[in-house]
Formats: C-alpha cells, structure tokens, sequence
C-alpha cells in the first residue's frame, strides 16, 4: 500500500512544527549562543538586547526554576550556560520578543564578556588529557596477544572518519502553549517527546504529568532530533512558564548549523592478522571518539561502535577498546547508524590494507570471514546469519568477478578516466543496545462507527512508521484501512516513551499494536459467540471457527450476515470495551555490561553492495556508477517505503564517505557553517543506477510480521563508495599513499591522483 502521507505531503498539507496554527499573543523566541568554545563566562550584559522595539524578556541561567540540566545519561549539560561556555554555539540567554526578526535582531545585540580558555578539537589529545566522558569499555573476544604468533600475514593503521550534519529539510524547533493549572503543552519536532517532557518538568522544577508533549511529524530527524530537539522545547516551555504566554521557536538553518551536534568523528588504529587462507584470526582497534563538550548520547553511541567493530565478519580473537573524548565542540549525538558505521568503517579499511598488501582485491578476504550460523560476536550473541547468503545472492544476480574484470578491462582502454569497484557486506543488531528501552505501548480504540484510531509512541519522520502502524491494524482486523487514523505522538496518550530510534519503532510499536488489536478481537469474538453467531468450535479444522475477512464475519469458513460494523456495535450495546493499551517488550534480549557479554539484540540485518565509481583524473570529480545489494528484508510490509529507506540510506552513506565535509577550526568554530560551505548529496551526485534485490526470509525472528528494520541498516553500504574511490585513484597511480581519511573528497581524490611516489 501507498505511505498514508504522500497525499498530503504532496499537496503541502501535511502538519510541521510550522503548520501548527499560531495562536494570537504568541511571542518568539531566539538563542543568544557562545561565540567562544571554551571559557569563563564572567558577564552577559542584555541593557542594548532590552531597548529593541518588540523584545519582551530575555532569560539566562538564573531565570531556571528547577535545575540547569538537560543532560539525559550523564548530567553533564546545562541548558543556558552559568559559569563556563564549553563549545561554540552554547546557549546563553534566552530572547523573546514579539516577533521571529525581532527576536534575531536583538539576540545581536546581546553581549557577553567571555575569559577564553584553551580549547581542544581533537579527541586523542582530550584523552591524553584525561578528557573522558565516562571509562573506557573494552570488548573482547578469544585472545588476541596469543594469536598473533599464528598469522601469516599483520597489518596495522589508523583511521579518521568525519562527522556529518544531519540536515534534516525541517530544522529544530518547539512551539509551547501555556495550559491551566500552570500545565504546559510543547508542540515539538523531536524523536523523544518523553525526552522532552521529562527534561522541561526538570528544568521547570514540575512534575510530568503537568507537561504535555505532542509531535505531529517531523520533517526529519536521522537521530539528529533524538536527544537535541530537548533544548528548543525546553526553552520555549522555559519562557512560557514565566510569561504565561504562548512561545515559539524555529531555527535558522545557520542556528541550526552551528549549536547541535552531528555524528561523532571518529580517530581509530587497527592491527589485523590472517592466516595463509586469508582467514581473519585476530583483530584489534582503538577507537577515540568525539564526543563534543557533553555526554548527550555519545556513550550509547561508543557501545554501539563496538558491537559492529567486526562488522559482518567472524574473528575468534578480537579486543577492540573505545574512549569518548570531551572536546569543545557542540555534543554529538545520534546519526542513522549510530556508532555502528564509524566501527565498520575501520575493520573495512583493515581489510582493505591488507588485501593492498597481498595485491588481491578486498572481496577476497571479507568473503572467506563472513559470519556464518552460530558463530560468535565479541559481545556472545550468536549469529543467526544471512551473511553467506546475501552475498552469494549478490554474486549469482550480479556476477562480482564478473563486474572486477569489466572495471579492469576498461581501467586497461581508458587513461583519463578510471574505475573502483568495491563490496560491502553490512550486519547491524536491531533493539536499543539498552535493553530497558527495548519497550513499547499502543492505545487502539474502536469506535462504534467500526472506525480505529491508533496512538503510538512512534514519531513519523518520514520513515513510513505510521502507515506501517495503520496496516498492522488493518491486517488484524482486516478492515479498510480508510477506516484506519493514526495519531499524533503524545505524552498524554502514550507514556514514557523511548524515542523512535534504533530502527525499532515499527517493530516494537508495531507488537504493541498487534496486541492491541489481538486483544479487542478476542472480546469481538466472544461478543459473536454471545450474539449466538458463533456456533461451538466444530473441533480440529483448518478452518477458522471465527474469523473477519474484508470487513465480514465468517464463522466456520462461512460468511454470515454480520459485518464488522455490526459487530462493532454490537459490543457497544453489550458495554464491551472496544479500546486498549498494549504493551510490549521484545522477550530474550540483555546484556551485562560488567561481563560485556549478552543478546542485546532481537536480530541482525544483513546485506551486500556493489558499488562502482568513475573518476576523472584530470579534475579529480567522480560518479558512483551504480550501487547494486541484496538486502535482507525478512519478509517486508511494504516494499515502497522500505526501498526508500534503502535508497535514502545509501545516499546518506555514501554523502557522509565522500562529499560531506565538516570544518571546525582550531578555535573550535564551525566552518562548515551553512548550505554553501557544506555540501550534501543533489540529485545530480546520487549514485546513476541503485539496485536493490530483496532477500526474503521467513524466519520466526521478533520483527514485526517478520518484516526486519530497516531504518538504519542501507546507510552502512555507502562505505563501499569510499573503497571504490580508492580503487579508481590506485587504478590510475598505484603508488598513492592514501590514507584511511574519510569522506574521499574530489579535493583529496585530485591530491592523491597526483601525488608522487615516495611522497
Ligand atoms: N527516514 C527518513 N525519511 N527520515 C528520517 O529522519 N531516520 C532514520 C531512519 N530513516 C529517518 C529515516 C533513523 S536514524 C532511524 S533510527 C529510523 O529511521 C527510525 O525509524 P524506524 O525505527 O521506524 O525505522
Ligand atoms: N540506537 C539508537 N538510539 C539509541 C540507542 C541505540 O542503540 N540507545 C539509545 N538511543
Ligand atoms: Mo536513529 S540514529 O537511531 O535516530
């Protein structure tokens, strides 16, 4: 089925933070930020701020009724900066005025005397410096100091994967309406109305239940908005709990730009050993994130870069160590892969060193490591593996030694312009690597016109959850789904939400739903064996003894008079309860991360991607040819929205390995500051041709209607584009000493096509 949004998305209708109907009176609001990354913050000065025509207050830190902390797994955050400023873009003062202009221009005119201290960008250095977010964590597996004697074949090297920027189309924002009794409602574009609501009762000094979250869709998140769409909701509840006045705040793309944090860059050494058979014995890595001035979510962030340092392969000794390093740069936070990419790319580079070194290509070694049924992760979860599988699929549909010698042959006929080719095998868990978090409610009501109403503590974000939401009822009812609405994401109808992240919504919001429903059909069914439709069971049948199909009642296989409506009503009149709260929680799932060692995940998703690219050596600019996988659907509910999660995956993936570039200086100021200086993929740089082959399984796994996450996985082949790159700049100088520096940029691919030997 189509995704329930595309009408209205089409037509412009559909209901952002912006579209939320402004009430009169309402002020605005804008964020004086740090224009230093590190210092002492010895006065903030607002007398010329306060002269602006329109301006009504302007808040700072001692305007916090409750605590100045919006810091979710370390209390590490303030939300206005008291004493220190510790990244450039931190919030100090708080504008608001009448208007949204007003409230810019006079954040202008705000001054702050600022004591600048020394400033670190770099996160080996913030660890040498004792600069730790939390200890260190190490994942270990067999023993590696051992199995070095054993290996034919050692090689050891460093990475550097760069941040991204999340450029979401719809930026930050919050929009907070005064209630009575002193309640607040906060319209928020965020992935964690819980977040949200339980930092403002914080910050506020109030109880939860008096502050109300509601999210209608967000116009993107890509974990960007998971744990900073927090401090724009905070802060207009911050002003209109003193103003009793309703307030909004939408940022500008360049406010945007420069106060959140992106994906973590990360700096990693690697050391791998093989065997003469090209089997992986030992593997380790060093992994130094960048975590930014603030915990935010970086220490899930850095389990997570563990759990997928082997990536899809298996290797009986691995020791792979992460540090989180506090940097003055704005906290980085959540990005579609969260952790897992920056771990992959690294165990990809290691075997990309070592396959230059044997002169054979990289497919040769991942293809004689992939993870095979049963075989153990660092972390002791086993696999359940459709590695093999997706690759052998690639190779049958796609022809892998087929495509290398097409890409040699025309590397042999063409000087100027040269091929890479390169495979990506991905794996990723699915479930919050927290375990508690693995948990979700659906409130379903039936109303006695046989329409369903279904909340959730899913966020659409584009992703499709909530048409995947509405066909879960529509399949347990079997009912139209015109006569399915789903809600907006609200903290008084469903509590104590985890945010929509990990790829799991569907799966988990999905289940409770699925129970829902399950659950009000039960009652229906006893409504028609009272209503003397249903006869007695007629024993051991295939068939059915009740059952709805198309909106009609069968009983016995047979299609009765009765139809869903009927039914519906019928329970009415029997004062049936015709709504419920579901819960769910995937079952068999934990971790302890004394031990490191558990099943953190519900399953893995696997898959495999060829990607090929062009270069043309005189200007250095590239093409990625095409992008072909096999990917690992289990059984999808909705091939559409699931393509274009692949689709959009990849070309995130493959912006992030190549052309996306962020720039702080040594001062720790953003460069990379706007649209014109940052460069996301268009449409005239996304791959010519992609190519995506389900591989459909059936196992019994706990995705929704065995229908496996997808949200995150596609990103990860992207890395592949980075590889290939190589590929095509070795083609054309094969003495280039490139080093693992991600994203290949055509500036680098140029400086490394005509770099000179022995340079
Ligand atoms: N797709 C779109 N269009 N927009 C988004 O913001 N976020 C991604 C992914 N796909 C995102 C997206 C991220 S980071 C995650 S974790 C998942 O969607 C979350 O949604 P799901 O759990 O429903 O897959
Ligand atoms: N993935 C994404 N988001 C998260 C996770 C995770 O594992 N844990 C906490 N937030
Ligand atoms: Mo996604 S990074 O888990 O929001």
């Amino acid at each position: 089925m189509k995704n329930i949004d595309s009408y209205t998305h089409l037509r412009g209708e559909s209901i952002y933070l912006d579209d939320v109907p402004v009430l009169n009176g309402t002020l605005f609001a804008s964020v004086f930020d740090s224009p230093v990354a590190h210092g002492k913050l010895v006065s903030v000065d607002i007398t010329e701020a306060m002269t602006v025509p329109g301006v009504i207050r302007i808040f700072t830190a001692k305007d916090i009724p409750g605590e100045n902390q919006i810091g979710g797994i370390v209390p590490d955050e303030e939300l206005l900066a008291s004493t220190h400023v510790h990244f450039c873009g931190m919030p100090i003062a708080l504008v608001i005025a009448t208007s949204d202009e007003i409230a810019k221009a006079a954040v202008k005119k705000v001054k702050a005397v600022i004591e600048p201290l020394p400033v670190i960008t770099d996160p080996r250095e913030a660890k040498e410096k004792g600069e730790l977010i939390i200890p260190p964590r190490t994942f270990k597996s067999g023993d590696t100091a051992m199995a070095w004697s054993q290996c034919e074949y050692i090689v050891e090297g460093n990475t550097e994967t760069n941040g991204q920027e999340h450029l979401y189309i719809e930026t930050q924002g919050a929009y907070a309406q005064p209630q009575e009794n002193g309640a607040i409602r906060v319209y928020s574009s965020t992935q964690g109305p819980t977040a949200v609501q339980r930092t403002a009762a914080r910050v506020l000094g109030m109880s939860m239940n008096f502050i109300e979250v509601d999210t209608t869709r967000l116009g993107g998140g890509f974990g960007g908005k998971e744990d900073q769409a927090t401090t724009w909701g905070v802060l207009c509840a911050l002003a209109s709990f003193h103003l009793k006045k309703p307030v909004k705040y939408s940022l500008h793309r360049m406010e945007d730009m420069r106060m959140t944090g992106k994906r973590h860059p990360y700096s990693s050494d690697f050391k791998i050993g093989l065997t003469k058979e090209l089997k992986i014995l030992a593997y380790e890595a060093t992994f130094y994130q960048n975590a930014g001035a603030a915990a935010d979510l970086s220490p899930a962030v850095m389990e997570r870069t563990l759990f997928h340092c082997n990536n899809s392969y298996f290797i009986p000794n691995v020791t792979a160590t992460a540090y989180s390093c506090r940097t003055h740069l704005p906290p980085n936070t959540a990005f579609r892969g969260f952790g897992g990419p920056q771990g992959m790319f690294v165990v990809e580079a290691a075997i990309a060193k070592a396959a230059e070194l044997l002169k054979i290509p990289a497919s040769a070694i991942q293809e004689k490591n992939l993870l095979k049924t049963g075989d153990e992760f660092p972390y002791g979860q086993k696999a359940e593996s459709e590695a093999n599988e997706c690759w052998n699929k690639t190779d049958e549909l796609y022809n892998i030694e087929k495509m290398q010698s097409d890409v040699e042959l025309f590397n042999a006929g063409n000087k100027l312009f040269k091929k890479g080719i390169a495979l990506m095998p991905i794996c990723f868990g699915i479930s919050f690597t927290k375990t508690l978090m693995n948990q979700a409610r659906s409130l379903v009501h039936v109303y006695t016109d046989g329409s369903v109403g279904i909340s959730t503590g899913a966020v659409e974000m584009g992703q499709g959850v909530n048409t995947k939401m509405l066909q879960v009822a529509a399949r347990v009812f079997s009912i139209d789904p015109s006569r399915i609405k789903v809600n907006t994401t609200n903290t008084h109808r469903i509590a104590n939400t985890s945010p929509t992240a990990a790829s799991a919504a569907a799966d988990l919001n999905g289940k409770a739903t699925e129970i829902a429903c399950r659950e009000i059909l039960k009652r229906l069914r006893q409504v028609a064996e009272d209503e003397k439709i249903l006869i007695a069971d007629i024993g051991k049948t295939e068939i059915p003894p009740f059952e709805i199909k198309d909106e009609w009642i069968y009983v016995n296989g047979k299609k009765t008079e009765w139809t869903w409506t009927k039914l519906v009503m019928a329970a009415y009149i029997k004062r049936v309860s015709l709504s419920e709260l579901a819960h769910y929680t995937p079952p068999g799932i934990h971790f302890d991360p004394g031990k490191e060692k558990g099943h953190p995940f519900a399953y893995h998703v696997y898959g495999t991607a060829i990607t090929t690219v062009t270069i043309d050596c005189i200007r250095g600019i590239y093409e990625v040819d095409s992008v072909k996988a096999v990917h690992d659907f289990g059984s999808s509910m909705n091939t559409m929205i699931d393509m274009g999660q692949c689709e959009g995956g990849i070309v995130q993936g493959i912006g992030w390995m190549t052309m996306e570039e962020i720039v702080y200086d040594k001062e720790g100021k953003l460069r990379s500051n706007a649209l014109s200086t940052y460069k996301v993929p268009d449409i005239y740089s996304v791959p010519k041709e992609i190519t995506i082959h389900p591989l459909e399984t059936q196992k019994d796994n706990l995705a929704i209607f065995r229908s496996k996450a997808v949200g995150e996985p596609p990103l990860m082949y992207g890395i592949g584009a980075y590889f290939a790159l190589r590929n095509a700049v070795k083609a054309f100088n094969p003495s280039a000493v490139i080093p693992y520096d991600a994203p290949m940029t055509p500036e680098k691919v140029l400086m490394s096509l005509y770099q000179p030997p022995n340079a």
